[in-house]
């Protein structure tokens, strides 16, 4: 039996397999450098390690069903290893909460998102075999903490990834995320600055702002409920009083986009040329019913706005189709809506119910095969904007953070430009991690192909 933090062997390895958003990628990597702080080192592959954990989505079905069924094969790993510990963290856990343990006896340890803070602790009371579950949202900015001070932070050729809020607040009637991540809560504006100031220090070039309603993001929700900074205030002061060079964040929700916040387009240089602001329907009826708080003219307002403060915006999204109620009319209002925004790229899902949201209750009436073509219109349709606008980018030049080798192996290096559209060129890899100016010379439907403009 033990009692500190500190495995005995200070080879134990952990290997964290991470379903899901953003948001989710960030918190194993926070969780990553908490094992690290205990004594385990990273492990490449999930047979090597001594502690696995799964963090998990719920978003759809099919992800909650994939995280369930790795999980399930997990049961194999333990019988090879009965040493090792398996534990599932993030939105499933968060969702199953103590039935995970009872599906799934071979578990040593079940946490929600609120609760990572506490994972010392978990993992010691798992090693005495307790099998520890701590599910309890946090829901005040009392007692919610953000993780700033685990040391070390980790991030990848130059991009790292701040959070500034957790939870939202809104009641899209077919999201589940309010039920898995609480209500809103902030992070004070002392506490970001001080974590992008650390993260430049390490040679950050590069910060993306998280939250899952992130430009909902108030002062007055953190713990400093004095400094009355709302979303665009803070942008200013981190573009203002920090050495980041590019500023990116996501999600925003359209009901929060303030005239302040599309004007700062305008006058701020660090903030990068793009937005993803997820529309999910162009047909007001739908909106309506997805109680999205937006129309489709509010929406196109917003998008419009946007190109006249920053000429050149990329404007990228999420769609769902086959919504309960939606008529063929609605989902041509949708791909209307797309022609006229001229959406970069776009994220189509297909609707799917629930449990525990006020959508779960309507007629899921959409048949799956309609759902199937009404996505592959919206996937279609979107291949065709984003390749002409990629075309039309052909000739012009931007700075480009280079992250790392092309995936396809072609030994050419990788980068974002600065509206987030990923460019492949060839160059010397010591300039992965750093910002070089970078030619456009041809356009696919996802990416662009470049030279180095010297
Ligand atoms: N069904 C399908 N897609 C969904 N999303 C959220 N909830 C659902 C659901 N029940 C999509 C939305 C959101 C993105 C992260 O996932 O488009 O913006
Ligand atoms: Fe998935 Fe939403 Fe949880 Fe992110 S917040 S992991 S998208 S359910």
């Amino acid at each position: 039996m033990k009692d500190s933090a500190m495995p005995e062997n200070h080879s134990k390895r952990y290997y964290i397999r991470t379903f899901g958003c953003q948001m989710n990628e960030h918190d194993s990597s926070k969780m990553g450098v908490m094992l690290e702080n205990m004594g385990y080192l990273p492990s490449e592959s999930v047979e090597d390690a001594d502690l696995l954990l799964y963090n998990t989505c719920t978003i759809r079905e099919k992800a909650h069903h994939k995280a369930i069924s790795e999980i399930g094969r997990s049961q194999l790993l333990k019988k090879k290893n009965p040493n090792l510990l398996v534990g599932v963290c993030g939105c499933v856990a968060q969702q199953e909460k103590d039935s995970l343990f009872e599906i799934y006896p071979h578990l040593d340890l079940v946490f929600g998102p609120d609760k990572i803070s506490k994972l010392p602790f978990m993992i010691n009371s798992a090693i005495n075999g307790e099998r520890p579950l701590m599910v309890e949202l946090v829901n005040s900015s009392d007692g919610y903490e953000f993780l700033g001070d685990i040391g070390r932070q980790k991030f990848e050729a130059g991009a790292a990834f701040v959070s500034i809020m957790k939870g939202c607040n809104c009641a899209c009637s077919y999201c589940i995320v309010p039920k898995v991540r609480g209500r809103e809560v902030c992070r004070t504006p002392l506490e970001i600055m001080t974590e992008i100031n650390r993260l430049v220090d390490a040679g950050a070039r590069e910060v993306t702002l998280l939250g899952q309603n992130v430009n909902a993001y108030t002062s007055k929700r953190s713990l400093d409920t004095n400094s009355e900074m709302n979303f665009t205030d803070l942008l200013r002061m981190i573009s203002d009083s920090t050495g980041i060079e590019r500023i990116r964040f996501t999600s925003p929700h359209p009901k929060d986009v303030s005239l302040e916040l599309i004007e700062e387009y305008g006058k701020n240089e660090k903030l990068c040329p793009h937005i993803h602001l997820p529309i999910q329907s162009g047909s007001n009826k739908i909106l309506k019913a997805m109680r999205r708080s937006y129309t489709r003219e509010r929406y196109l307002e917003i998008a419009a706005g946007l190109k006249t403060a920053r000429p050149g915006i990329s404007i990228t999204t999420d769609i769902i189709v086959g919504f309960c109620g939606e008529k063929i009319e609605d989902h041509h209002h949708t791909l209307d809506l797309m022609n006229e925004v001229k959406f970069d790229s776009s994220f189509a899902f297909k609707y799917s119910p629930r449990p525990d949201t006020e959508a779960f209750d309507f007629a899921d009436d959409v048949d799956e095969g309609e759902k199937e073509r009404r996505l592959a219109d919206v996937l279609d349709l979107q291949s065709n904007l984003s390749k002409s606008a990629n075309e039309s980018l052909v000739g012009s030049a931007g700075n480009c953070l280079v992250y790392g080798m092309d995936r396809m192996k072609k030994g050419l290096l990788t980068g974002r430009m600065p509206d987030n559209r990923i460019i492949h060129f060839s160059g010397n890899p010591d300039l992965i991690g750093g910002i070089v100016r970078v030619r456009v010379t041809g356009a696919f439907r996802n990416s662009l192909k470049g030279e180095l403009d010297l």
